[in-house]
């Protein structure tokens, strides 16, 4: 993938200007902190992992909230606002090939990571985190919906038109991920974000069985 067009250098150069606007005490985040709230009641245990958690946000407030949490990303600058703002563990790793233990969270989060990558590597992801959830254990994911051709994939005029976001069918999100031993959940939502035509599905699930 040519640099400029990798989420992980884009996201590098762009966090700071998220901070502000994505931060948890806007009220147009509220949708979002339900999402975090059910969350937190889905999860039985304590030790969660934020896949792919940028600057930090969402594994402060899950410390905050109780939990023990980590995150992993590969974004060196946010990760490093991440270690003296937030709360937490942060770890440098990739989320294809995390390097963490089997079955070792009970609950894992990763908002806005996915749809980065073609669906080949969508489905590498989602096996990884289903090696790393323990049975019973809960994992949040957004994907970006279409419902036609899976394949195709939207850029934003607002990151310079760089940066590919994958679209994918519902019937594709739910076959990956119960190949992989997640239970979808009835909790989900279908939200329309600013700047897209395309929706997000904000999906719960519960690994049900060992691999
Ligand atoms: C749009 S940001 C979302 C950040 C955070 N989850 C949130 O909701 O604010 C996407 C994040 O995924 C990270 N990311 C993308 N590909 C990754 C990979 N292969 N391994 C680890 N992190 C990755 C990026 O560095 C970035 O922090």
């Amino acid at each position: 993938m040519p640099e400029t067009e990798d989420p992980v250098n884009w996201f590098n150069e762009n966090f700071r200007e998220m901070v502000e606007r994505y931060s948890l005490d806007k009220d147009y985040m509220q949708g979002y902190m339900d999402l975090l709230e059910t969350f937190c009641d889905l999860v039985e245990g304590e030790k969660v992992l934020d896949a792919g958690c940028g600057w930090g946000r969402d594994v402060d407030y899950f410390q905050r909230n109780g939990l023990e949490a980590k995150g992993i990303d590969l974004a060196g600058q946010a990760l490093a606002f991440a270690r003296q703002n937030m709360q937490g563990e942060f770890i440098r790793s990739g989320i294809k090939d995390t390097g963490l233990e089997d079955g070792s969270f009970q609950g894992i989060w990763c908002n806005s990571v996915i749809h980065f990558y073609p669906e080949e590597e969508m489905k590498e992801i989602i096996s990884e985190i289903s090696r790393i959830t323990s049975p019973g254990g809960v994992f949040y994911l957004s994907f970006k919906l279409t419902e036609d051709s899976p394949e195709s994939f939207i850029r934003r005029e607002e990151d310079g038109s760089r940066i590919k976001r994958y679209l994918v069918t519902r019937s594709f999100a739910e076959e990956a991920l119960e190949r992989n031993g997640f239970r979808v959940l009835e909790k989900y939502s279908e939200v329309n974000e600013e700047g897209f035509e395309n929706p997000v599905w904000n999906v719960f699930c519960r690994r049900t069985s060992q691999h």
